[in-house]
């Protein structure tokens, strides 16, 4: 009897140890300073208008709010409360954006959370200095959003998942910046798509609020395989499956990807059709 309390005691002490050590990875990891080298860009001959599409297509506008003034992101604790703050009124510098849209580095250096940046690091300049000079366009708008928190759980996903929670982890800061063609490149096109759909887009849980599956894309008869591009414009861009059933638009951005050029989505069902066909079907209800 004492021994099984002693070993009781044992194993708590060590479960409280672990959560510890887990934490203080976890605040450690979202606390980390990253030294991101500064990258002028230039503003000169930008193009609002394409910005506007851009900040669309890269769903900017369904995080930030339809202005870009900001929105309460996520009101999540103890996993975490978390705006994503207001992007008018040049409250942050070409610089200071470079930093978040290409690396997801704030402009005090510590990484931002959910920004979803590894999807942007394939930027080109130009398409950088199109989405600023239209941030910096849009006239001051003063929201009152809610405080920034992180609670537990979220520091135990930043210690366990860092690459989920903090982007500028899986980025490549010392990346050469790509240059920009009218057809766009099929692996920065589809960087948001890789984000819920997996890096290798052959499917995976995604946890938004609620775990969805979010399917394989690549061409095996479990993905897109067999599919035709009509089939594929309609799902990406109008949000309906071959059956007419409506796709959640909380859970795939459909109404941003909208704002694809017709050349943009050829490219990006080239992409795909070119990628190794995976197999691997929904998981079992
Ligand atoms: C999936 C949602 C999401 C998308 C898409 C998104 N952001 Fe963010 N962004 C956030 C959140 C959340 C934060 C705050 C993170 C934090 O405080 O840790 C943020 C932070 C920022 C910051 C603040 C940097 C700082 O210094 O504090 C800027 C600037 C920014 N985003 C610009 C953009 C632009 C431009 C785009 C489109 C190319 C974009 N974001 C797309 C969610 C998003
Ligand atoms: C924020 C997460 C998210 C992003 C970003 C995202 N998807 Fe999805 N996608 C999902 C989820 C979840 C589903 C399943 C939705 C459903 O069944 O209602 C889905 C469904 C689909 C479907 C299947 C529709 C059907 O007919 O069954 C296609 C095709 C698709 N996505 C393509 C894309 C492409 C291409 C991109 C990038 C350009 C992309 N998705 C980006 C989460 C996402």
């Amino acid at each position: 009897m004492k021994f099984i309390v002693k070993a009781l005691g044992g194993l708590v002490l060590l479960v409280v140890v672990v959560v510890v050590v887990v934490l203080g990875v976890g605040t450690r990891n979202l606390s980390r300073s990253y030294d991101v080298p500064p990258h002028a860009v230039s503003l000169d001959g930008a193009d609002t208008g394409e910005g506007q599409r851009l900040a669309t297509l890269f769903a900017c506008t369904l995080c930030h709010g339809g202005e870009l003034g900001g929105s309460d992101f996520l009101q999540g604790m103890p996993m975490a409360d978390l705006p994503a703050p207001n992007l008018t009124g040049r409250r942050f510098s070409v610089l200071e954006m470079e930093r978040a849209v290409r690396h997801g580095v704030a402009a005090d250096g510590r990484p931002l959370m959910i920004m979803p940046s590894q999807a942007f690091s394939g930027m080109s300049d130009e398409d950088l200095a199109d989405l600023v000079a239209y941030v910096f366009s849009i006239p001051d708008v003063s929201t009152r959003l809610i405080e920034r928190r992180v609670g537990p759980i979220g520091r135990l996903a930043a210690a366990m998942a860092p690459a989920e929670l903090i982007t500028a982890s899986a980025v490549h800061h010392e990346a050469e910046h790509p240059v920009a063609t009218p057809e766009g490149d099929g692996l920065y096109l589809t960087g948001l798509c890789r984000f819920c759909h997996g890096e290798d887009l052959g499917g995976r849980m995604f946890t938004a609020d609620v775990p969805m599956w979010a399917p394989n894309l690549t061409p095996h008869p479990t993905g897109i395989g067999g599919w035709t591009l009509d089939r594929f414009r309609v799902a990406v861009q109008e949000g309906r499956t071959s059956d007419g059933r409506e796709i959640d638009p909380d859970h795939m951005p459909w109404s941003a990807f909208a704002a694809y050029t017709d050349a943009e989505l050829q490219t990006v069902w080239d992409h795909l059709n070119a990628l190794t066909p995976i197999d691997r079907p929904p998981p079992l209800e």
